[in-house]
């Protein structure tokens, strides 16, 4: 499973990146608004950092607007993938865009039924929002199942399943046995992706104890 971190901070990418597991970096208007600052610089500065996928969304809502957004934030670098909603006019320009071989996200894919409309629309990825589907009470897990069982039905589907709106270290396990191919997750998740009390437990004890033999691994000149 590939990660790419949900997030437009600057500092959270640099601070990120370094880990080696930043497979690419997912943004939408509210990161950005959140961020603040122009969003060509900012969606610039994070293709400078990242060399995997990088998603900036268009903000249209019209065929021919989203169309010439799509196409300017793909001119800014090699490696964006145009963010474009899951609406009728979001399916026609992804069509446009990998007519042009430009790389699509279909983001806020609510349903099945929606995710198979953008793999035939040839979506490079899928983003269901499974939180925002917890949220209202229903299991977004299950609609990731769904997706990933439907497009392991149709060869002729290339569509990636990439997990969005992720809340827990949880989503991210279960999405993996499900078999989803990336997931976008905000910094706080990634870092408690690390992280287990036994980890923490056992390294003080096995420290401890080594401490007390009053050696040291490196030879003095080291
Ligand atoms: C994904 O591409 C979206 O930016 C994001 O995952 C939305 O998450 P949210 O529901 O926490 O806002």
């Amino acid at each position: 499973m590939k990660f790419f971190l949900d997030t437009a901070n600057i500092d959270e990418i640099k601070e990120l990146i370094p880990t080696g597991f930043v497979d690419g970096i997912t943004t939408n208007p509210s990161l950005i608004a959140k961020q603040g600052g122009k969003m060509e610089k900012i969606i610039e500065e994070i293709c400078n950092l990242v060399k995997g996928p990088v998603s900036a969304e268009v903000t249209a809502t019209d065929f021919e607007t989203m169309l010439k957004e799509g196409k300017y934030l793909a001119s800014i670098a090699k490696n964006i993938a145009v963010k474009v909603p899951l609406t009728e006019n979001g399916l026609k320009t992804c069509v446009a865009l990998r007519e042009k071989n430009i790389m699509v996200n279909v983001t806020l894919c609510f349903s099945a039924a929606q995710a198979i409309l953008a793999a035939k629309a040839g979506a490079t990825f899928i983003s269901p929002f499974i939180g925002r589907l917890d949220d209202i009470g229903e299991d977004g897990m299950n609609l990731v199942g769904d997706i990933v069982k439907i497009y392991n039905n149709y060869s002729e589907f290339n569509t990636q399943v990439l997990v969005a709106s992720v809340r827990s270290v949880e989503h991210v396990t279960k999405a993996a046995k499900i078999g989803a191919h990336f997931s976008t997750l905000p910094a706080k998740i990634f870092k408690e992706l690390y992280k287990h009390e036994l980890t923490d437990k056992g390294l003080k004890s096995f420290l401890d104890d080594w401490e007390k033999t009053g050696q040291k691994i490196l030879p003095e000149n080291n």
